[in-house]
């Protein structure tokens, strides 16, 4: 059955409001469209865990430090509404920008720390976009539960304080990266990619996997990273912005992986902003 497509905040509080008398728990499913098998797999999982699931569909300008990106975006509601009828979502809600932003909307949530670095410090504003989004998605599906991918390992970070921190009763969940066969950690950026340039994007996540068996057998961090962010230049890559091994609960800086540690990196391809993250050990 396809999922019903809402968008407006009235619809969606009347009907969350008609599961939640009936006992029935809600997931929800933030996305920004453009979706692939990674959100796919949230949807899976939400629909597992509970009795009714909400996906998202909000392309959120906030969040896009650049105009030209924002721009870019792949934008695909027809075919995503498609793809989820087989896993049956219950809800799509697609809000547009008056919903999420009607004039005079003045409020920021902002999250100190764990965004200082790595895509926080290359991308001004990107958290407290993802942030402010994400509260209102929270507050306003009255989700028990909400699934995010670890490919976005900082904002599932940035998240789960927000959740913990404003005391909101939802539970932020995790889940694993769903990559391509050839290792690429799958993205809607990815659609982006010119064929050319999607055969090189694999090299990324190769030269992590090198870099991370380097630092398990002891090897030092700046000569296996210098050896990584060569082979991805060599591979197209025109810039590593970061790729940094940082502790996997507060994302601090590490030398060595002697405690939960993970390499997360975001480097540019033909005009395209790549990231990855993987776990150390
Ligand atoms: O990961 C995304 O697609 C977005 O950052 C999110 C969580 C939907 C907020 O706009």
């Amino acid at each position: 059955m396809t999922p019903e497509i809402i968008r407006t905040l009235v619809e969606l509080r009347s009907k969350v409001a008609g599961w939640k008398a009936a006992g029935e728990s809600v997931a929800v499913v933030p996305t920004m469209g453009a979706l692939h098998q990674g959100h796919l797999s949230l949807v899976r999982a939400a629909k597992e865990a509970c009795d009714r699931v909400i996906v998202t569909i909000f392309i959120n300008p906030k969040q896009f430090n650049n105009p030209e990106d924002y721009k870019n975006y792949p934008r695909t509601e027809e075919e995503d509404a498609r793809k989820l009828i087989a896993l049956k979502a219950d809800v799509v809600y697609v809000p547009d920008g008056e919903q999420m932003y009607p004039n005079g909307f003045a409020t920021t949530v902002s999250v100190e720390g764990i965004t200082q670095g790595l895509c926080g410090a290359h991308r001004a504003g990107h958290f407290d976009g993802v942030a402010t989004i994400v509260t209102k998605l929270f507050t306003q599906t009255q989700a028990d539960k909400a699934f995010f991918g670890e490919k976005d390992y900082q904002q599932l970070q940035v998240v789960t304080r927000l959740a913990r921190d404003l005391d909101l009763p939802i539970e932020v969940i995790g889940c694993p990266t769903i990559r391509e066969e050839d290792g690429l950690a799958m993205s809607s950026r990815n659609l982006l990619l010119s064929d050319r340039a999607r055969t090189w994007a694999p090299e990324l996540h190769r030269a992590m996997e090198e870099m991370s068996e380097g630092l398990l057998a002891g090897g030092d961090l700046e000569t296996l990273r210098a050896a990584a962010v060569s082979r991805v230049e060599r591979a197209g890559f025109t810039q590593v912005e970061y790729l940094d091994l940082r502790s996997a609960d507060q994302l601090e800086l590490m030398t060595t992986p002697d405690r939960p540690a993970r390499l997360l990196a975001a480097a540019w391809l033909a005009g395209v902003r790549l990231i990855d993250n993987i776990a150390v050990g």
